[in-house]
């Protein structure tokens, strides 16, 4: 029989791609999603992809603990995802209270009934729990600097929250993080992707609205970096291979694979992609031309990051595959889905 994953935030970006991801290797998907930062959008693409009309949907908080008890009770769970928190770095520091009560309770909830049910947890962290790394790429032994927003912070708590109770519980509970780099692109089929309100703070939103004409002019923070062109390093990764991570680390640890109760993975292709180099690469594949300007740092902003995946190649069997390229297309498709183009 195919186990069930519940996927909290599962309307969202991240959540609704894993979700596609899962039901196409076979496993069954609860979706819960309270819609504070998302409409039904994605999990209509979401049904449409797969061909699958009955997927169960929860409207719910994973703040109200009732009903996430009663989610538990309502659906044998094997495993749970939790994406349902918040995401915004700079609202996260104009906002500190609202998203510790949110991003913590919210996952304290999940943790609560999990250590009750036996149940697996898998935690969506973020590379954002090294700071500014001494070296790169970082490996999951490369340490955890002081957080650099209290988003940053929830990230790093929920992480040692989930390590806690799987040592609590000696392992009837088990535990993975994945520390995901910067997930850019959308579906091949264009009926899921980012969609991110008001003014984006991400890059590649900014740029696809910028190149449909929503934004004026893309603002490159930085061009005196210490880097190669002086604009920052990351390891984009395509949001698809992303979500295929999330099939092989639920796999091993419902397949009773995993060597530690407690694991981490980070999730990045070992690929570093300048803001310039982006740009770029943008133009070029979807043959047209950003306006584009530079402009002053943006505080908080880290040099240069990207991944060693090599733990998770080779422990997880999975490696990202998709080009710089492909996902700057996929990206440019979404928004011109959603401009009706
Ligand atoms: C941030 C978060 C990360 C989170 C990720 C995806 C931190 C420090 N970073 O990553 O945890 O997982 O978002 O939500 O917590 N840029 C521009 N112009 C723009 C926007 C961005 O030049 O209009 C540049 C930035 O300076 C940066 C790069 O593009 O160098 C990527 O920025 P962004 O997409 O916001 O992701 P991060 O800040 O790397």
């Amino acid at each position: 029989m195919s186990k069930t994953v519940l996927v909290s935030g599962g309307a969202g970006f991240i959540g609704s791609h894993v979700t596609v991801e899962l039901i196409q290797a076979g496993y069954e998907v609860v979706v819960a999603d309270n819609f504070s930062n998302c409409d039904t959008t994605c999990f209509e693409g979401v049904k449409k992809i797969t061909g699958r009309e009955d997927i169960p949907l929860v409207r719910m908080d994973f703040c109200d603990e009732a009903a996430v008890r009663k989610l538990f009770a309502d659906y044998a769970i094997d495993a749970v995802i939790h994406f349902a928190a918040y995401k915004a770095v700079g609202e996260s520091v104009a906002e500190p209270v609202k998203y510790y009560k949110n991003n913590l309770q919210s996952f304290l909830n999940v943790l609560d009934v999990a250590q009750e049910k036996g149940c697996n947890v898998l935690f969506s962290s973020s590379a954002t729990v090294y700071g500014e790394p001494d070296t790169v790429p970082v490996t999951e032994q490369s340490p955890r600097k002081p957080a650099t927003s209290p988003y940053g912070n929830t990230k790093q708590m929920c992480e040692d929250f989930l390590r806690d109770t799987v040592l609590a519980t000696k392992g009837l509970v088990k535990g993975i993080a994945l520390r995901y780099f910067n997930p850019i692109g959308a579906h091949p089929s264009a009926l899921i992707g980012e969609l991110p309100r008001g003014v984006p703070n991400n890059l590649v939103p900014f740029i696809t609205q910028t190149a449909i004409g929503k934004r004026e002019c893309l603002s490159i923070f930085g061009n005196d970096y210490p880097t190669p062109d002086g604009t920052c390093q990351r390891d984009y990764i395509d949001i698809v291979d992303l979500a295929r991570a999330h099939v092989f680390a639920v796999r091993r640890m419902l397949d009773g694979k995993m060597e530690q109760d407690y694991e981490i993975f980070n999730v990045g292709t070992g690929r570093p992609v300048s803001v310039l180099e982006l740009v770029n690469a943008f133009e070029k594949v979807n043959g047209l031309k950003l306006n584009y300007k530079f402009a002053p740092r943006r505080a908080g902003d880290v040099s240069a990051i990207w991944a060693d995946p090599t733990l998770a190649n080779e422990k997880l069997g999975w490696r990202a595959e998709r080009s710089v390229e492909e996902t700057l297309k996929s990206a440019w498709d979404w928004e011109k889905h959603l401009a009706g183009k």
